[in-house]
């Protein structure tokens, strides 16, 4: 069981304490928190910068005290590892070990174990061109990777080939752990070419349990898939790697490294239901105006439950936690999360007192009608509505004892310090402070609207850096991410022959993706695959169904399209 422990030993015993009633965000039973499962880690931290990290220890404790819940009465969780004790969807794929060196560039003798899992269900031995198609595990434990060995992407392309399949973790992630701590000198061996090398190193010479050919790169071809920041290195492997790597799905792929994310939220606003953008807009400026009015500003943040929240900074950042929801959206509801929607039907909803006419729902935010007054301050009863969401559901569930400062609070340095292995929220900020940025911001055109406050700047969500990763004996972390050598490998325009391009339509992410509105547009060729899954969010290709006449259709289209360009590559395989 992952009992994270918090850096902040307040907020910890707020998150041990919570009860059964934890799930107040969550309508499915499936989904035990708003967004679990994929990417967490980093999507919260990705998108919610310092206060993300909060929200990621308190979940985590959260989820670690759910679990207990459910061994005790005894339901099952597919997709949703809750801990040692409920039964493995996945016994089928046990785990195994490939010894890495720790620095690929320098001799040392320091080497761990990278953590992988086999699929050869659909494998017969012998063929020539048995294709391998490897998963990069990214930012997260390779377990949470495994729906996609089962019956996802990786299973979907192995059963139309007669390939082997495989998960392979990230160093630094899940059980491929290679230091002691996470301290800012621990953390050097944590970068883009080491990860990468990583990979290279692994397919040229795994020798895989239970099977007895060579299925080595270049001996094999072997396809290498990432969804996101993974995406990202699949397109990278396939330039850097060209003779190991025969061909490269980047799904979702964030090949354009940016210091501000802020179109990340733009994504958002633009593609969320019309009233519900609006009323976000309204709101946010609203808020931003009154926080500029001390007295008001207290009163305003006592209506979100967050009074003795110290900084507003802290304050507008949680507000965009339900926000973040919209990237955990999924076409398949059971791992799918809701949570954008419930928050946005909720933002929407006229008070009860308003008789739900249509006339007050459709007038402009702001509008007379629309206005209601509480403790002195007159506003429109949207604000009302999020103030009610993030006091009621939001607040309680992740902080019920009630110290809001101790469970939201980011500018303590203290709260920065703790290294040990448990602070599983480390790795990834460091990458950001590193290499890769992604800082969310509210747009740098003060005039552009925008549905997170403009007291979210850089400064902000970069302290972290600053205040979890002091300058070690052998490593100081950059004042600003180096995302030089990312943006080097080509950008929006990576681009290789067998290399796929796949995104979905209104992805968060897709802002910094070759399908970026920066990126030229490509033709979509079998050589060169350029899809887009409409109405797609995060790596969408990369679920799949046991029975794939349930998955939508736009799913089952741009599996066979999947499938019908390996197939072309495979014929291009020459031993
Ligand atoms: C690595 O191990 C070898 C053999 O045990 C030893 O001779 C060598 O000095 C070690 N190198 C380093 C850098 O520790
Ligand atoms: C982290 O681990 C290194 C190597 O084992 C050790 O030298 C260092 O003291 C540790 N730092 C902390 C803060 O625990
Ligand atoms: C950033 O990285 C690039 C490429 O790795 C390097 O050439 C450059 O010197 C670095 N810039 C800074 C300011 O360190």
């Amino acid at each position: 069981m992952v009992l994270s422990a918090n850096i902040n030993p307040k907020s910890w015993i707020c998150a041990l304490a919570i009860t059964l009633s934890v799930n107040a965000l969550s309508v499915n039973s499936k989904s035990a928190s708003p967004d679990d499962i994929d990417d967490s880690a980093s999507n919260l931290i990705h998108a919610l910068g310092p206060q993300g990290v909060n929200l990621l220890q308190l979940r985590n404790s959260q989820k670690s005290h759910n679990a207990k819940l459910f061994v005790q009465d005894g339901s099952s969780s597919y997709g949703f590892n809750l801990g040692d004790e409920v039964e493995d969807p996945f016994s089928e794929f046990l785990p195994h070990y490939f010894e890495q060196p720790l620095d690929h560039f320098a001799k040392t003798n320091h080497t761990f174990g990278q953590r992988y899992w086999v699929s050869t269900r659909h494998y017969t031995p012998g063929a020539t061109g048995t294709p391998v198609f490897v998963l990069d595990g990214g930012e997260t434990s390779g377990e949470h990777r495994l729906p996609f060995l089962d019956t996802g992407i990786v299973d979907i392309l192995a059963a139309a080939t007669g390939g082997v399949g495989v998960i392979l973790e990230h160093r630094y992630y899940g059980d491929s752990i290679p230091v002691s701590n996470f301290s800012t000198d621990s953390l050097r061996w944590l970068n883009n070419d080491q990860a990468a090398a990583d990979s290279a190193n692994f397919m040229a010479n795994v020798i895989f349990p239970g099977v007895d050919e060579d299925l080595t790169a270049p001996g094999k071809p072997w396809i290498y898939y990432g969804g996101s920041y993974a995406g990202a290195r699949a397109a990278h492997m396939r330039v850097l790697y060209p003779d190991l790597v025969f061909g490269a799905i980047a799904s979702s792929a964030v090949t354009h490294a940016a210091l501000s994310n802020w179109e990340y939220m733009d994504v958002i606003r633009l593609a969320a239901e019309p009233k519900c953008a609006a009323n976000l807009v309204g709101s946010i400026e609203y808020i931003d105006n009154i926080l500029a009015l001390s007295q008001q500003g207290k009163i305003l943040k006592g209506l979100f439950g967050l009074a003795s929240l110290e900084h507003d900074e802290d304050f507008v950042s949680l507000l965009t936690k339900p926000l973040v929801a919209w990237q955990g959206k999924n076409w398949d509801p059971a791992v799918g999360s809701p949570v954008f929607d419930v928050f946005c039907a909720a933002l929407v909803k006229p008070p009860s007192h308003f008789a739900s006419s249509p006339a007050v729902v459709d007038a402009p935010f702001g509008d007379e009608s629309r206005m209601v007054e509480v403790e002195g301050l007159m506003l429109d009863y949207a604000v009302l509505n999020y103030a009610n969401f993030i006091h009621e559901k939001l607040v309680p569930w992740l902080c019920p004892e009630g110290d809001v400062e101790g469970c939201f609070g980011t500018f303590d340095d203290a709260h920065w310090d703790p290294t040990s292995l448990d602070s599983i929220w480390r790795p990834w900020l460091f990458q950001t402070c590193t290499q890769w940025g992604y800082f969310t911001t509210a747009p740098p055109d003060q005039n552009q609207p925008r549905i997170i406050s403009r007291l979210l700047d850089l400064a902000y969500a970069m302290r972290p850096c600053q205040q979890a990763f002091p300058p070690g004996k052998h490593f100081k972390i950059p004042t600003m991410p180096n995302i030089t050598a990312v943006n080097a490998l080509g950008g929006f325009e990576i681009a290789a022959d067998r290399l796929a391009i796949i995104d979905g339509e209104v992805d968060s992410w897709r802002p910094y993706t070759p399908h970026s509105r920066y990126g030229a547009d490509r033709e979509d060729t079998l050589t060169r695959p350029f899809k887009i899954i409409p109405n797609g969010v995060h790596h969408y290709d990369a679920y799949g169904l046991r029975n794939s006449a349930d998955e939508p259709e736009e799913i089952r289209k741009i599996h066979g399209e999947m499938i019908e360009f390996v197939v072309d590559w495979l014929k291009q395989w020459k031993v």
